[in-house]
């Protein structure tokens, strides 16, 4: 057995090998791919656009600008930062190949292909040379990745010096009543949508936990420090439903 399969880490609220969790997550989103867009509109009701709009906001997208987007599935990020930014080139990585195939066909219909490249790839071996894009984005992605601080030290090795990370992810919210209302809609509601909707309970159940286990803002951005960058803050979005977590290449 090799070292890596020894060690165990968590699939939601199981405890599996390291060695395991990312063919479990590619399991996940292989599954869901085809109806993960009107997914993600139903169990949020919309507001993943409003909080994808707000990282947008903050990141403030130039023209001529290199975006890599990692765990970038069907392109929301990228195309978002494509429509503000002119002349601006993205990229998406993403380990499962069904999710970037629903992507290239968004990307087809909205006229975005050519400024567009899919590749697949793992967040923590980026197939990228150092110092290659001025923006790295990872959102709803970072808390699936198994080993998440070699993720982060593999987005500061592609980005250029004076390069920018922004993260999106579930957060943790810091008004217990509020998490309290919010664990009864995401673990009651949320697996049974994804049964009628995906005929897939499972899966959904899995991206729920998934959620708790994702450190909170403050040990989520010293993970950010630790792995090289500067002027690391953060802004939670919906009271710490989701935050945004910044950082620069300095
Ligand atoms: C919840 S989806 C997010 C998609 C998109 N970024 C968005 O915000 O809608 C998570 C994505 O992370 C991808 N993913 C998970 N672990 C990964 C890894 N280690 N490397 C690359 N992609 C990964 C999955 O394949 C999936 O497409």
């Amino acid at each position: 057995m090799t070292k890596e399969q020894q060690k165990t880490t968590h699939f939601g609220f199981q405890t599996v090998n390291e060695g395991e969790k990312a063919g479990m997550v590619h399991g996940v989103f292989s599954r869901v791919a085809s109806k993960y867009d009107i997914m993600n509109d139903l169990m949020s009701v919309g507001i993943h656009r409003i909080w994808k709009d707000a990282m947008m906001d903050w990141l403030a997208p130039r023209p001529g600008q290199k975006l890599l987007d990692v765990a970038g599935g069907t392109g929301d990020v990228a195309f978002r930062f494509l429509a503000r930014a002119p002349g601006a080139e993205a990229t998406v990585c993403d380990m499962t190949e069904s999710m970037l195939i629903e992507g290239q066909k968004r990307a087809e219909a909205e006229d975005l292909a050519d400024r567009l490249t899919w590749v697949v790839g793992d967040a923590m071996a980026l197939p990228f040379a150092d110092s290659s894009f001025d923006v790295y984005t990872i959102s709803f992605g970072i808390r699936n990745v198994t080993r998440i601080a070699d993720a982060l030290r593999e987005a500061f090795r592609v980005l250029r010096p004076g390069g920018r990370l922004l993260v999106l992810e579930f957060s943790q919210i810091p008004n217990p009543a509020l998490q309290w209302a919010y664990d009864r809609y995401s673990f009651n509601v949320i697996p049974v949508m994804g049964q009628i909707v995906a005929n897939d309970r499972e899966s959904y159940q899995y991206l729920v936990e998934s959620i708790r286990k994702f450190p909170t803002q403050e040990v989520f951005a010293t993970m950010i420090r630790e792995a090289g960058f500067g002027q690391v803050s953060y802004r939670n979005l919906s009271l710490g439903i989701a935050a945004l977590h910044s950082g620069w290449k300095i």
